[in-house]
């Protein structure tokens, strides 16, 4: 399984990479806003940072607008996707765009019939969102479960990104589970790395080597 990192904070995004283990950078309308800075100017930065994919939402609601505004991020970098939120007129540009070579990623996706829609509709990246789906009572890993079958079964070629991940057990679910991806925010990506076992493994031998040394 990839990890993205589910970000618009450069700092973030160079630290993230240069441990080597991300291959592409989600971003929505929020966290991007949260940067204060040139949406344009954000999404080229990270796709110089990032070698593989840049997740760009599209925010327009009509299917032609949507189009037109996918065409220009796509244009930002080639390693840009276009994000588009499951609607209809969202499914409708994505086939068209598919149809234009233009990937997408289709996102806010709560239901594995959300999934199939999109991926029939041939989305590069389907995103269902495991996190707001476990807030609402229901079982998020149980919609990523039933869209990997689904796939599975009918021999899709859209990868599906395990998305609203809101801690290291969802992204081990995730992996186990069979989800191409899973996009995850940074705070996370360092709770995966962090054991207090490793810490203090390191401090005894530390200690223990200080002893070999000194003598
Ligand atoms: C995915 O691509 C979204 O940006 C993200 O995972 C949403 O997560 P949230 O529910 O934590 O906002």
């Amino acid at each position: 399984m990839k990890i993205f990192l589910d970000t618009a904070n450069m700092d973030e995004i160079r630290a993230g990479s240069r441990l080597g283990v991300i291959s592409g950078v989600t971003t929505n309308p929020s966290l991007i806003a949260r940067e204060g800075r040139d949406f344009i100017e954000v999404v080229r930065e990270i796709a110089s940072i990032v070698e593989g994919p840049v997740s760009a939402e599209a925010v327009r609601k009509d299917a032609a607008g949507i189009v037109d505004e996918a065409v220009e991020l796509a244009r930002i970098h080639p390693g840009v996707v276009v994000k588009i939120p499951v609607t209809g007129p969202g499914l409708e540009a994505v086939s068209e765009l598919t149809r234009r070579g233009v990937r997408t990623n289709v996102t806010l996706v709560f239901s594995a019939n959300q999934a199939l829609l999109a991926a029939l509709a041939g989305a590069t990246y389907v995103s269902p969102f495991i996190g707001r789906i476990d807030d609402t009572g229901a079982d998020g890993m149980r919609v990523l479960e039933e869209t990997l079958e689904i796939f599975e079964r009918y021999r899709f070629g859209t990868e599906v990104i395990a998305a609203s991940i809101r801690h290291p057990l969802h992204v081990t679910q995730a992996a186990l589970l069979g989800s191409h991806i899973a996009t995850v925010p940074f705070g996370v990506l360092m709770q995966m790395l962090g054991h207090p076992l490793t810490d203090n493994g390191i401090a005894k031998f530390d200690a223990d080597w200080a002893k070999v040394t000194k003598g």
